[in-house]
């Protein structure tokens, strides 16, 4: 996020315009806070130097569920020709791009910059972050695997994602991971305790499950069943089911000790990897440009490292289906 506004900022000062920073996303444009200085600030070339490398976002993020709402997209418009706005520029993931499409629906210019670790989006084949989560979850499982291996257990290791399996496909196959469970692919808590089963008797010290947070969706196992058969089950809720509830469920299916580890948060922070601050880069120009040149209501993104862009209202779907050759390898590999 933060290489992004860098280069929106950076680039639109190159090209004679002024630019404001709105803070909390779309909370700022409504002016949601007691002052305005809290809402959005005037950016110069020095309000984003030491930036590029740096994790998080310093103009801050928060969801704006009430921006579904008609009244608040129009009250947004207001403010921004207000204060003088002619463009913004959105960078976000789905959330953001469908309050990017209404913005333009109601005549507004805008340009959305894809910034989610999800990878979500079907029209780009990156996201910004996406990298940089991939390579902490790497180094993550990395990690777990030496403690599993010297342990001679088998590792559940939740990655996040949303609804999308990409961050778990990406790290599974990068760390030779046994198996990955996403949210596009039906799955169920026996075919992982065989997988684990197998795994043993081919002499495997341990075995890595990359779980996508999604598939808690997909699984097509009768739990309560399952749970029903074993008294080291007795206490798992079906409601909520957790990752450390999986690794009992494996565990007492197996006969494996099998241990839960959920990332969480430490993907979303960090220094940014190359690829990330060079993707946010060229993104964030590339943003400016279209604006620049009269050009709105569009989403960038790079397809076979080219930039392009697509009508916003295309670009907020999500991608539906996982990566066939990539799930093929991880199997053939492991
Ligand atoms: O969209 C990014 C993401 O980190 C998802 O991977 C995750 O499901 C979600 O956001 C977490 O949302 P929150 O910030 O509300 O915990």
């Amino acid at each position: 996020m933060n290489a992004t506004v860098r280069a929106v900022v950076r680039s639109a000062l190159q090209n004679d315009m002024s630019v404001v920073g709105f803070k909390r996303g779309y909370n700022g444009v409504l002016m949601r806070s007691s002052t305005q200085t809290d809402d959005f600030q005037m950016m110069t070339a020095r309000s984003v130097s030491d930036k590029i490398h740096r994790g998080g976002t310093f103009l801050m993020t928060a969801r704006c569920l009430e921006f579904k709402n008609r009244d608040y997209q129009e009250k947004a418009v207001s403010n921004l020709r207000l204060l003088g706005v002619e463009g913004l520029v959105c960078i976000g993931g789905d959330g953001t791009f469908h309050g990017a499409n209404a913005l333009a629906e109601l005549g507004f210019p805008v340009i959305g910059i894809p910034g989610t670790i999800d990878n979500d989006l079907d029209y780009t084949e990156a996201t910004i972050g996406f990298d940089t989560a991939l390579n902490t979850a790497c180094d993550c499982v990395n990690r777990i695997r030496e403690t599993s291996d010297s342990h001679e257990r088998a590792s559940i290791i939740t990655v996040m994602g949303r609804n999308c399996g990409d961050i778990a496909v990406n790290t599974a196959l990068a760390c030779g991971a046994e198996v990955v469970i996403i949210p596009e692919k039906p799955w169920t808590v026996e075919e992982l305790a065989d997988q684990v089963r197998w795994g043993v008797m081919k002499g495997k010290r341990s075995m890595i499950m990359v779980f996508a947070e999604g598939a808690v969706h997909s699984l097509k196992s009768d739990v309560n069943a399952i749970c029903s058969k074993y008294e080291s089950l007795s206490d798992v809720s079906t409601r909520h089911l957790s990752s450390s509830q999986i690794a009992m469920m494996i565990e007492a299916l197996s006969g494996h000790e099998t241990r839960a580890t959920v990332l969480g948060y430490t993907q979303r922070g960090g220094s940014p990897t190359a690829a990330d601050r060079i993707l946010a880069s060229r993104l964030g120009a590339y943003a400016v440009h279209l604006l620049r040149d009269d050009q709105a209501g569009l989403a960038v993104g790079i397809r076979k490292g080219e930039l392009i862009n697509a009508p916003i209202h295309e670009a907020m779907h999500g991608r539906q289906s996982a990566n066939e050759e990539l799930l093929n390898l991880i199997n053939e590999l492991s």
